[in-house]
């Protein structure tokens, strides 16, 4: 479904214009490219410190999803200040999601925003937290509930950062391109990083603001996000988004419109259905006091349902859903 006129290649693994204002620099050996977007302005890299060996960072932050906060974002506006970063600065954000998430919401409200450049050195961030847009911040009444859309200037995506992942931090990526598969282009295999970015390149291109097709993104989040908060965040997420495409491919084939089961491989996984329903009943997508789900008709393709992307699920289907996870995973 998505196309490469949309995207104007210029040079196949190199160099890739996104519609309207970012480039994207994919393959191996790329990291240079980040001195050279910056060139005539003041650059200030802010890196994840797990990954500062990669970069020669300005400032660095603690790994992890408690940095993600509004604290974070105005202590390192402050150590900007500081160190005297005036407009003509360009940030740089080095790390997994948490890093492009926060450094990108700093990047768009610093001096009423300077130009921003994302490297994702996980495979979750490179398919899917630096394509989009979106950044932001986790409050005490959830997750990224403050952050603004800002496009960064360009993406520097090196293959090379991946090489010392563990394998569970490859998972995550790995389930995120999975779904990509599921809900847009069917010929997308595991080992297609570029093709899944360019798959979120093409959906957040049509809709940059989550009106509707952007919400496609989330097949598998309404159960996965569900699973994460009730175990804590104790469960990597891309086991818990596998389990949520799972029991929502099953949900399509419920409503009559995926004609055959998708295998998905199998965890052990013992749950509280009455947990489950209520950390479902916090999802972004719910309407009228009901949760809605995205539903695919066949590998590769997510449906539209009026322009919404996504339909409400009653109490019986969810527990018939809820039935199916006990059998499959408990
Ligand atoms: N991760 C979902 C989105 O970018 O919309």
């Amino acid at each position: 479904m998505s196309s490469d006129s949309e995207l104007c290649i210029l040079r196949a693994m190199d160099k890739i214009l996104i519609h309207p204002a970012t480039e994207l620099y994919f393959g191996c050996n790329v990291l240079h490219k980040i001195h050279e977007l910056c060139h005539g302005h003041r650059m200030c890299v802010i890196a994840d410190e797990a990954v500062k060996h990669l970069v020669q960072p300005t400032l660095t932050i603690p790994s992890g999803e408690k940095s993600k906060t509004r604290e974070m974002k105005q202590k390192l506006e402050d150590q900007l200040f500081q160190a005297g970063f005036g407009r003509d600065t360009v940030i740089v954000a080095v790390g997994g999601g948490v890093t492009t998430d926060l450094v990108g919401f700093v990047a768009s409200t610093y001096m009423r925003g300077v130009p921003l450049i994302l490297v994702p050195t996980t495979l979750l961030a490179m398919v899917d937290a630096s394509i989009g847009g979106k950044n932001g911040v986790d409050t005490p009444f959830g997750k990224n509930l403050v952050g603004t859309f800002y496009p960064p200037k360009a993406i520097v995506a090196d293959l090379d950062t991946l090489k010392t992942l563990p394998e569970r931090e490859l998972a995550n990526g790995r389930a995120e391109i999975f779904k990509m598969k599921l809900i847009w282009d069917a010929s997308i295999e595991p080992e297609d990083v570029l093709k899944a970015m360019k798959a979120k390149i093409a959906v957040v291109e049509k809709d940059p603001k989550e009106s509707g097709l952007r919400r496609i993104l989330n097949f598998g989040h309404t159960i996965g996000h569900a699973i994460e908060l009730v175990a804590n965040f104790e469960i990597p997420h891309g086991e818990a988004v596998m389990i949520g495409c799972a029991a929502e491919s099953w949900l399509s084939q419920h409503f009559g419109y995926l004609k055959t089961a998708i295998p998905f491989p199998k965890v052990h996984w013992k749950f509280d259905r009455k947990k489950l329903h209520q950390a479902m009943m916090h999802d972004k997508k719910k309407a009228k006091g009901e949760v809605r789900v995205v539903c695919i008709d066949r590998i590769g393709h997510a449906m539209e349902f009026d322009g919404q992307y996504c339909r409400a699920v009653s109490e019986q289907d969810l527990e018939a859903c809820f039935a199916y996870m006990e059998k499959t995973y408990g």
